[in-house]
């Protein structure tokens, strides 16, 4: 098959990698992207809110299969268009897409259904916004209702923080007309929780947990996620079940009854609190740094996974799993998730010797006069596996000193939570 990759970081990479170890693999394509992706994809610029250029694309090199790693292509429809034109797609139409493209389309859904999370209001406009935070209790969480990259959440302790937060949406820091939802604060660790659908029935991945502040010890702005370990031990068996049978399986019959069933990888973001899990969201892919976690756990064809899913025959997939620990950390250009200087020099990538358990995959790396720059926030993320999760990022942190670039910021607490409790 001829496979073609949206996408353009390390999640995507780590695709790639999965990809490109399938036997049903003719060749790999990749828009945009990046140089690491280039080591196994042949990559191409083409604006991928341009459906009608990535059609031409598609035709042009004989495309079997499209795999979008992001969701701005998914929330903007790519699924229905591609779909259509019956060429193979995997993920979500753009109805299903709302479920993490509109905050308050996944609370509705939740209130309707009975699926545990917390506790909303939706505003259009900030006086009465502002009124609701006067009768409130604190923390209370603001968000902005619509994709943000991550961004659009407060986590406000009093009333002050809150009504900034609320101006600041309205303000449209986070882009033109968002409404705010204000949820109530849950308490409890968070893990991240990722299922296969076909529409009408799913299969279970593993768990994940990331890492989303800047900072040690869980403080500072949130990012896009500063690193990863599977499995996530809060997220239990006894966990797992309750959160099939009142989150997953609910969300999925739902979906379905509403004519647009749930197909490709939901990502539960989840906050458990002993042993009961509520929905903080719902990502509609592959989550990243998650997905580095995952596709080196993988062992099982990730095409399989995906024609199951496309198919509508998800029960006949037999997903195997390796039975070790991951981890990865993300190392960023030092000033993210704020200003940073782009085009910096990284040496010494050629040190690491990767293998079946450590890869280094790349998020934001152009090749330019033989050299590699790094271009973007988050910019490589180091993946191992191992035994144990202990030992998993012990090579981790060995390699990483290999890597030579002065505008490099890592954490260097990675998995610390799952290391107290790890014997
Ligand atoms: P979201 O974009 O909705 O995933 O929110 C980003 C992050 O904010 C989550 O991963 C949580 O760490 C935190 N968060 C969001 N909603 C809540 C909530 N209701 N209670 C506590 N923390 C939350
Ligand atoms: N790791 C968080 C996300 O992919 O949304």
């Amino acid at each position: 098959m001829n496979i073609l990759v949206i996408g353009g970081g390390a999640r995507e990479h780590a695709i790639c990698y999965a990809v490109h170890q399938s036997s049903k693999l003719s060749k790999l394509y990749a828009i945009p992207g990046n140089y690491g992706i280039s080591q196994l994809a042949e990559c191409h610029i083409v604006d991928t809110n341009d459906f009608d250029e990535l059609f031409s694309f598609a035709i042009k090199k004989a495309i079997d299969l499209i795999i979008v790693g992001p969701e701005v292509p998914l929330v903007n429809g790519i699924v229905d268009f591609f779909t259509s034109r019956k060429i193979k797609i995997f993920g979500p139409d753009q109805f299903a897409a709302q479920l993490e493209g509109s905050k308050s389309f996944m609370k509705d859904l939740c209130n309707e259904h009975r699926i545990p999370t917390a506790q909303y209001e939706k505003f259009q406009n900030s006086d009465d916004a502002i009124k609701y935070l006067e009768t409130q209790s604190y923390p209370i969480v603001i968000k902005a209702d619509g994709l943000a990259a991550g961004k659009g959440v407060t986590i406000a302790e009093d009333f002050k923080t809150a009504s900034i937060a609320v101006q600041d949406i309205f303000n449209a820091k986070f882009g033109a007309n968002m409404d705010v939802v204000i949820e109530e604060f849950m308490y409890g660790e968070e893990a991240s929780y990722f299922i296969c659908s076909d529409g009408k029935n799913f299969i279970s991945l593993i768990s994940a947990q990331d890492h989303k502040r800047i900072g040690e010890n869980d403080t500072g702005p949130n990012t896009g996620g500063m690193g990863a370990y599977s499995p996530a031990p809060v997220f239990t068996e006894k966990v797992k079940k309750q959160v099939d049978a009142e989150i997953i399986k609910p969300t999925l019959k739902a979906m379905f009854d509403k004519g647009h069933p749930f197909k490709g990888i939901l990502y539960a973001g989840l906050m458990i609190e002993n042993e009961k899990a509520k929905l903080v969201e719902y990502n509609i892919r592959f989550g990243d740094p998650e997905c580095q976690v995952l596709m080196m756990s993988l062992k099982s064809d990730l095409i399989d996974l995906i024609m199951y899913s496309i198919n509508g025959s998800i029960n006949d997939y037999d997903c195997d799993w390796y039975d070790e620990d991951c981890a990865t950390v993300v190392l960023a250009s030092k000033g993210y998730p704020g200003e940073f200087i782009k085009d910096t020099e990284i040496k010494g990538l050629e040190k690491i010797k990767t293998s079946q358990s450590l890869q280094v995959f790349h998020a934001a790396t152009v090749e330019s006069d033989e050299k590699i720059l790094a271009n973007g926030g988050r910019v490589l993320s180091i993946t191992a596996k191992d035994k144990s999760l202990r030992s998993a990022l012990s090579t981790i942190y060995n390699e990483i000193k290999k890597i030579d670039w002065n505008e490099c910021y890592y954490r260097n607490d990675i998995g610390h939570k799952a290391l107290k409790n790890e014997h």
